[in-house]
């Protein structure tokens, strides 16, 4: 695996002018996550993987520290999918560490957030984790739909169900694409080129936290949570830490 992950971020070098066309494409729905960065703003970066243990604690963390008032105004906030490298075999062209169904996960995760307000797209991820016997159905296209729909999000009016389920699944409601568990084009790209910047950063834990910092050297700072253990996270891990070094860092940024 390792070798594997080395070997394609190798190929990855060639490929960088063409995957750079693909990241700075504008995406459709600008009411939702663009990746433009707004400069005054503090980069907040989770990198994750859909069904990992250890991301579902800093997401949910996490959750608390994006609905606390005046936060989600001072971050750009990104998420990063952590997977293995290419794999043309499987059918979402990406091998992920908790298999295929992970790689559908972490895809169904980047339509959540590219098509949803920020606030929703955290309320239908908490949905996902909360289930006890975690990571259960996550990567399952019925569940992503339940817990979207449990906060009121319109499958095929939000754009989230053409994303995860290609554009022609609306007219059958989805059901002979969830019967041939086909991923959306749309997904598939979202998938291969965010997998790409992951790669391209050398980040292979899941999950890192990552805090751009005009305030510290090296220009950011990490916290890691491993086998359920917080490593590196010199700030402290909890919400209100969080929060704490946000606001120092955006108002660092506003001098
Ligand atoms: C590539 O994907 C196929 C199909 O999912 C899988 O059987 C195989 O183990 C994967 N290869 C690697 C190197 O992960
Ligand atoms: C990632 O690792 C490769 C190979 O070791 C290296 O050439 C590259 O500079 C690293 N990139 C970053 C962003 O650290
Ligand atoms: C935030 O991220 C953007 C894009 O990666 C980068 O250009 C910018 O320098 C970062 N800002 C800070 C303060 O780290």
């Amino acid at each position: 695996m390792l070798l594997y992950g080395l070997l394609s971020s190798l190929s990855l070098v060639s490929a960088l002018p063409s995957l750079w066309d693909t990241v700075q494409k504008p995406f459709s729905n600008a009411l939702a996550n663009p990746i433009t960065h707004d400069p005054s703003r503090v980069n907040v970066t989770l990198y994750i993987m859909s069904r990992c243990s250890d991301s579902r604690i800093c997401e949910s963390v996490f959750e608390d520290v994006l609905r606390t008032k005046g936060i989600e105004d001072k971050i750009n906030f990104g998420i990063q999918m952590v997977t293995q490298g290419r794999n043309e075999s499987d059918p979402t062209g990406i091998s992920c560490k908790h298999n295929t169904i992970e790689c559908l996960g972490n895809a169904q995760h980047l339509c959540l957030f590219e098509h949803l307000p920020l606030q929703t797209f955290v309320a239908v991820l908490a949905c996902e984790n909360f289930e006890s016997s975690f990571p259960g159905d996550i990567g399952s296209v019925a569940y992503t739909r339940h817990c979207a729909e449990a906060s009121k999000v319109d499958w095929w009016q939000s754009g989230v169900g053409q994303c995860i389920q290609g554009k022609k699944a609306k007219k059958d409601d989805g059901k002979k694409a969830t019967k041939k568990g086909i991923l959306g084009k749309e997904a598939k790209e979202l998938l291969q080129s965010n997998a790409e910047i992951t790669w391209s950063r050398n980040i292979t834990r899941a999950c890192t936290i990552e805090i751009g910092s005009t305030l510290r050297t090296g220009g950011k700072r990490t916290c890691v949570v491993d086998d359920h253990i917080w490593t590196g996270c010199d700030d402290g891990h909890s919400a209100q830490d969080f929060v704490r070094v946000i606001e120092e860092e955006y108002k660092a940024l506003q001098k």
